[in-house]
Formats: structure tokens, sequence, C-alpha cells
């Protein structure tokens, strides 16, 4: 376990689509465990690989749930829209107000590897979003509303 170092505004890695995850292995297994102690530890509610510079399709989210970790990760439905702020632990400081669905189910694979799906409404809907978007080399920032 260890806190690992959150890419900001301008690092390349944060504008790379990223890769497939095809090893579960215990390395991915050791990055989920740092990722959640990163997350934790900035005050978070979610980090993407690529914010600790790992270029593979996984995030994690808790919204104060409990933590849940999506490897390859696909929305396959989304409902609804939602108008609100957010921000990103890569800009820190910094606020936007972004539409998301209100409502989205993802599917994605554990750490094992065991697919499962998820619903998401809210807050948890967004952060979904917002870290799937990441993993496409998409921030926040590219979707703001202007006059909110
Ligand atoms: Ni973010």
């Amino acid at each position: 376990m260890a806190i690992r170092n959150i890419v900001t505004d301008q690092d390349p890695a944060l504008r790379k689509v990223c890769r497939s995850v095809l090893n579960f292995d215990e390395r991915l297994a050791q990055i989920l465990d740092d990722m959640a102690d990163t997350m934790y530890e900035a005050d978070g509610c979610g980090l993407a690989a690529n914010q600790v510079g790992i270029l593979r399709r996984y995030c994690i989210v808790d919204v104060g749930d409990g933590l849940i970790e999506l490897i390859n990760p696909e929305i396959i439905e989304s409902s609804g829209t939602q108008v609100g702020e957010e921000g990103c632990l890569s800009f820190p400081g910094e606020f936007g107000v972004v539409e998301r669905p209100m409502k989205v189910t993802v599917k994605a694979q554990d750490r094992t590897g065991k697919t499962f799906t998820v619903t998401g409404e809210g807050l948890k809907a967004r952060a979904f979003c917002h870290e799937i978007d990441h993993l496409d080399g998409i921030v926040y920032k590219d979707k703001l509303k202007v006059n909110g």
C-alpha cells in the first residue's frame, strides 16, 4: 500500500486513450490498492489509472457507500440528465458545471477478471462517467457547460 503521485493539468497521461487490461495479476491488485490509498488521502471520490500514470483502462469510485473497482468499464445504459458542479484530483481547487446522465449502468470486470454490472444514480452516476471519460483521455473541463 502506498500513496502514488497524481498527475495534474497538462500531463500527457491525462490525454491518452488507455488500453484494455489483459492481465489480472498481482501488479494490477497492487496498483488498485495504491489507488485507493491515494484517492482517500486526497479526499476524492474517484481516480482513474492514467491519473497515476498507468495507461490502462481501470478506475475506482467511492461516493461514500463503499469502494468500487471498475476494470475495462463500459457504460451500457444511461438515462436522464443532471447538471452540477464537478472537480477532479488532477485539477486541485477547481470546479466546473458539467451535464451528465442521472443514471448509468456500467459493465466492468473486477480485479480477478470476473464480469459484473453496477448501476449508479446521482453522484455515483456522475463519478462513473467522469472516471470512464478519463480512460478515453477526456477530462471534465472538456465538457464544461457555459453559463452554468
Ligand atoms: Ni478526474
